[in-house]
């Protein structure tokens, strides 16, 4: 068997622990969870097959150099020592992308031009040619992580992050990031046998993940990995994938169970219809216009797991946090009668859990984006033990607090 190659396959905070759970279901080895991401072991095709099939990392690195690096000077000299000559050749693009940590530096954009300048200068001293950079679809995409003065360096594996699925072709104001929402499915324990209700559900993101877990469908089938295009890694990984793309296909199932999106906002229903229909499952969601603080319409006997993402700030115009708190109220009445729902709610805003009124079996703090979030599990409501768990309703203080 080829060697195994140390990886890091990066997640939002806070979904480490359940990537890590993912990574050993597609067969990968010596897995340690780090803030952020998750270090493991796997040859090429074990490799290929978690950037084919994972839902919840953004990119899977193969880190190839790193050190200490203060000032330019030190970028310049950790970038320069690395053997690029063995992954780059003069024809191949490349693109180096920076994230920084408590570094002196404040633009990223600096330090990512003085590693390209030690790539090019070594691939000019030892290969006699320097290689082009393409900002936009290079063969090579290098990742540099700045913490304090530690400089990492490593090649991404899919090029393009992987949450860029190809669904997502039109946007509403605050759509979740793919992976996240596939997060927050494999944390409710979803596993694509159980019917699905978004309320909110803007531009459809939970949907689609909820609607591809059911379909058994691989959440980048339909994409190309920038390690095709490697000069030395290219012609293993190309027929490595063709198996795994076949297999993948051949694994695929209609959606066997129903999902039912509703949004008061016409627009975001367009979004989700659009994206629905890119990713290949027009006629599997039931999208209506509809408010979540109403009845909605749903066929009698419907059950599932209820998941979604409320709005976390005043978008809505309801008067500030006041009339967040009464919206979420509202909410947690519409859970009542959804009463054989059990749900799985990402809430930004800290009030959300005592104006919903319920308890939580579960609860998972993670981050979207920039906002800390909370993700809030409850059992359907006719299944609370000792009667529906509910809580008195908040009273609202005059201040909105
Ligand atoms: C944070 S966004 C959801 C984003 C979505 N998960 C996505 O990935 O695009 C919240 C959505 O709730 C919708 N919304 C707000 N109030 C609503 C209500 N009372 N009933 C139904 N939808 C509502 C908004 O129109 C918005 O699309």
């Amino acid at each position: 068997m080829p060697p195994r190659l140390p990886l890091f396959a990066t997640a939002a905070r806070g979904t480490e622990a359940l990537l890590a759970e993912e990574l050993e279901e597609l067969g990968a080895v010596r897995i340690r969870r780090h803030p952020g991401g998750v270090r493991f072991a796997a040859n090429l095709a074990e490799a290929l097959r978690v950037c084919l099939w994972t839902r919840l990392a953004m990119r899977v690195l193969w880190p190839v150099g790193e050190g200490e690096a203060p000032g330019a000077d030190g970028l310049y000299a950790v970038a320069e020592a690395v053997p690029w000559e063995e992954y780059l050749t003069p024809d191949t693009t490349f693109a180096v992308e920076a994230t920084l940590q408590k570094s002196e530096h404040a633009h990223s954009g600096f330090v990512a031009l003085k590693l390209k300048d030690a790539i090019v200068d070594r691939m000019r001293a030892r290969a006699g040619r320097r290689p082009d950079v393409d900002s936009r679809t290079p063969d090579v995409q290098v990742v540099a992580h700045l913490s304090g003065t530690w400089l990492q360096l490593s090649l991404d594996l899919a090029g393009e992050p992987l949450n860029r699925r190809g669904y997502r072709i039109r946007q509403t104001a605050a759509p979740l990031k793919e992976t996240l929402a596939a997060a927050m499915l494999r944390a409710a324990r979803y596993t694509g046998e159980e019917p699905v209700l978004d309320p909110m559900c803007g531009s459809g993101t939970l949907l689609v993940e909820a609607a591809w877990m059911a379909a058994r469908h691989a959440p980048s089938l339909g994409r190309h990995f920038a390690v095709e295009r490697w000069p030395e890694l290219g012609p293993l990984a190309r027929p490595l994938l063709a198996d795994l793309r076949a297999e993948a296909q051949a694994s695929q199932r209609p959606v066997p169970i129903p999902l039912w999106g509703f949004d008061r906002d016409e627009e975001a229903l367009g979004a989700a219809r659009a994206n629905l229909r890119a990713a290949g499952l027009t006629g599997t969601v039931q999208l209506q216009l509809g408010d979540a603080t109403h009845a909605l319409p749903l066929p009698s006997g419907a059950h599932g797991l209820l998941v979604t993402n409320p709005p976390y700030g005043d978008r809505l115009g309801t008067g500030g946090q006041k009339g967040m708190k009464s919206f979420y109220f509202q909410l947690g009445e519409q859970f009542d009668a959804l009463s054989a729902f059990r749900a799985a709610i990402l809430s930004g805003n800290p009030a959300f859990e005592s104006a919903f009124h319920h308890r939580p079996s579960g609860r998972l703090s993670l981050w979207n984006g920039p906002i800390a979030c909370t993700l809030l599990s409850y059992p359907a409501p006719q299944q609370a033990a000792g009667g529906p768990a509910r809580r008195r309703p908040p009273t609202l203080k005059a201040d909105g607090r």
